[in-house]
């Protein structure tokens, strides 16, 4: 061990740059040290701890728990011979302890705040038990709610996603790594894993150069460059041809070349390897050599870069210059993160970071602010509280997995707060609150159907939960129907038909195809999968505590066979009309059941006063957008106030609208705000046909909206 006797080697020393302490580590490692560290493995088992032991390991993933992690930290500091320490990683994606909803709730709040505080809640939660590293946020643009990890993303639109993506990476990193409060974040999948073919996960991609880099490339540059993102991960998926994980193109010339990462890659799991079957290596040894000649630093559990990189660099396959480029990029960020001054978790801090009661509140009002209420008719909602009785029915209604999504981490069922105990909490305590599983959330069995509607019957409101079990979205959870599973429906039309009002509320990690509910049930309520401290927001909705402010970050389709379906689509030629021979279905709508950016609130809100100002012209240029809301209802309540642009003629056929602008805000009755946006140069841009973003002069159209629909004011301007 290199830490006795003498004076402590420079990259022992913290008041050295932490370059010198690079550059004098490297110089002591062998090249299979080095290999080492850009080897990455999953739990602490046997084998595990001798290839620690031998400094032949980089990082761990999945070991939790302080005393976990502290075991392995001490065998790689403490018996390895330079005393490495290792990087814990760990898919910390909305919440540790204290979880919150899913990433595709939280961006249904349209507030980057709360983001950025659900993310920094997160990250003190996790490095509190020694993980120092986040496989989040997923910043993948997906359109395509077949695709089941479009739950752990912020939806389909790249500027709402790259708001999304800079807060959570803040939010993780905070100001500055050395922060015992923060973790590295790891934007992934690098990049385009969302427009996987079918919705299938793991599946081919192909989009044009311009697609990627308007659509799918945005989050990450923003996550990235702007907010300094530590780490990415290359995708499981093939892009264009070659598979993201032995990309050149999108790992070295964009990511490095062009936005000047400094950080480093780590595959997806097994994703070197698997460059097997995607046929573009016949041996691990290849497929080792094209994932670290392309740019990936670290082999996430392939074991590849462990068995063939040595030799790799002693045949001159690989240059031992490139092992030493990855090598140092992982060192420089375990410096950053003074793992080497501390790599211990600290016991005192551990016993007190988790679920503290400010924790616990912030789940709370982020859930409340993710809460999305899709319809509600002759204002069933809110609901008094001194109801006389209501029945809670439904597979979800007194289910404790399903609020905590995938990816829960150390998140504990029992502490969820389901529905049924929302209500009975948040009802007067002279409401009776009755209670009808119904059926189960799969299968076909209606047995208990008789006894739901019996329920319903007895009571004067049935609040009806169904939706998706957590494990129904995430990673292999794509669906080929976008119909609530099993006989839910089915339940939800027995009830309504015993004449009680009812309120839909969903759990899902998806948008879902609910035709039938859409037209027949009064109120519906989308609360995703909202978190350990869900059941209060959903109940503090329904009895009007919380006036609803979340907007959808994706389009709803009626049915599955609209797919994909986005606000932000092109005109073509034959823009849809009852005309014959447009763009359109024989068998159903054009329009989606429920658009982008919609979410009603119980108070209205009226626009006005739209006035835009050309500032500047040029690369400088600024055009000021202004317009004054007013809540005009009877109660306070949020509006996300949406900025809509359309360049009506350019040299590139643009979309029918994209969001350029946003702003949640919160009105008292009768209160009116002003309420402004900057439109700088790069939001007007686009890629003209020489691959060049390009202003180009001519009209462009603002709409001002409550969403990508309801477009409340607009007018032009001229470049
Ligand atoms: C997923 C990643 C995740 C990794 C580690 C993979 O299967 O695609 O998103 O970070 O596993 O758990």
């Amino acid at each position: 061990m290199g830490r006795s006797g003498g004076r402590k080697p420079i990259y022992l020393r913290p008041t050295q740059p932490i370059e010198k302490r690079v550059d004098d580590l490297l110089r002591r490692m062998t090249l299979e040290e080095k290999i080492g560290q850009m080897c990455q493995y999953s739990g602490f088992s046997e084998a595990h701890e001798a290839l620690v032991k031998q400094g032949r390991v980089g990082s761990l993933l999945n070991v939790t728990g302080a005393k976990n992690t502290e075991r392995a930290q001490k065998i790689a500091v403490e018996q390895s011979r330079l005393g490495i320490p290792l990087i814990f990683g760990l898919d910390v994606i909305h919440g540790y302890s204290t979880i919150f909803p899913i990433p595709l709730g939280l961006a249904s709040t349209w507030n980057p705040e709360t983001v950025r505080k659900a993310s920094s809640i997160a990250a003190a939660e996790a490095a509190s038990e020694g993980i120092h590293w986040t496989f989040a946020p997923m910043v993948d643009i997906a359109r395509d709610p077949r695709w089941g990890r479009i739950a752990e993303g912020a939806g389909e639109d790249p500027y709402l996603g790259s708001a999304m993506a800079q807060a959570a990476v803040e939010g993780f990193q905070g100001r500055d790594l050395a922060d015992p409060d923060t973790i590295v974040a790891c934007p992934k999948h690098y990049v385009a894993y969302g427009a996987a073919e079918g919705g299938r996960d793991y599946n081919t991609v192909d989009v044009s150069e311009r697609v990627l880099r308007e659509v799918y490339l945005p989050p990450f540059k923003v996550a990235i460059v702007k907010a300094g993102a530590g780490t990415t991960m290359s995708a499981f998926n093939e892009l264009n041809g070659v598979p993201a994980s032995a990309n050149r193109h999108s790992l070295t010339e964009i990511l490095r070349e062009e936005w000047g990462f400094k950080g480093f890659v780590v595959s997806d799991w097994n994703a070197v390897g698997e460059l097997i079957n995607h046929g573009i290596a016949g041996t691990s040894a290849e497929a080792a050599k094209e994932a670290v000649n392309a740019g990936v630093d670290m082999d996430m559990c392939g074991n590849v870069y462990q068995t063939s990189l040595a030799q790799l660099v002693r045949d001159g396959a690989v240059l031992e210059e490139k092992i030493d480029e990855s090598v140092r990029r992982i060192l420089t960020l375990k410096l950053r993160l003074r793992l080497f001054e501390r790599p211990y978790v600290d016991p005192e801090r551990a016993s007190k970071a988790l679920q503290t009661k400010e924790k616990l509140e912030a789940a709370l009002q982020a859930a409340r602010e993710s809460m999305v209420l899709l319809k509600n008719e002759g204002s069933l909602l809110p609901v008094k509280k001194d109801i006389e009785s209501v029945a809670v029915i439904g597979p979800l209604a007194d289910d404790r997995n399903a609020p905590l999504g995938s990816w829960s981490c150390r998140g504990n069922p029992e502490d969820v707060v389901t529905v049924l105990e929302g209500i009975k909490s948040r009802a007067s305590p002279r409401t009776k609150v009755l209670y009808a599983k119904g059926c189960e959330s799969e299968g076909n069995s209606k047995e208990e159907f008789e006894n739901a509607a019996e329920t319903a019957g007895e009571a004067g409101l049935a609040i009806v939960v169904v939706g998706e079990k957590a494990d129904m979205s995430g990673e292999a959870a794509c669906r080929a129907s976008l119909n609530l599973p099993g006989v839910q429906e089915e339940l939800v039309e027995t009830v309504h038909e015993t004449g009680v009002p009812v309120v839909e509320v969903l759990m899902n990690g998806r948008p879902l195809s609910i035709s039938w509910s859409a037209e027949h049930v009064p109120a519906i309520l989308e609360a995703w999968f909202s978190g350990i401290r869900g059941g209060f927001a959903i109940a503090d909705v329904i009895f009007g505590d919380c006036n609803p402010g979340g907007k959808l970050p994706i389009t709803f389709p009626r049915a599955v066979g609209q797919v994909p379906i986005y606000y932000s689509h092109k005109n073509t030629g034959r823009p849809p009309s009852p005309e014959r021979w447009t763009s359109k279905y024989l068998d159903a709508p054009w329009t989606p059941l429920f658009p982008f950016g919609h979410g009603l609130s119980y108070t209205q809100f009226e626009y006005s006063d739209l006035h835009i100002t050309l500032k500047r012209r040029g690369k400088a240029g600024k055009v000021e957008v202004s317009l004054t809301v007013e809540n005009i209802g009877g109660c306070q309540g949020d509006e996300v106030v949406q900025l809509y642009l359309r360049d009506l003629v350019a040299s590139i056929g643009r979309p029918v609208k994209e969001l350029k602008g946003f702003k949640r805000i919160t009105l008292k009755p009768g209160e009116r705000r002003t309420v402004s946006f900057a439109l700088a140069w790069q939001d007007l841009s686009f890629l003209n046909r020489e691959m060049q973003w390009v202003v180009e002069p001519g009209t462009f159209r603002v709409m001002i909206g409550s969403s990508s629909e309801d477009i409340r004011l607009s007018d032009s301007f001229e470049v």
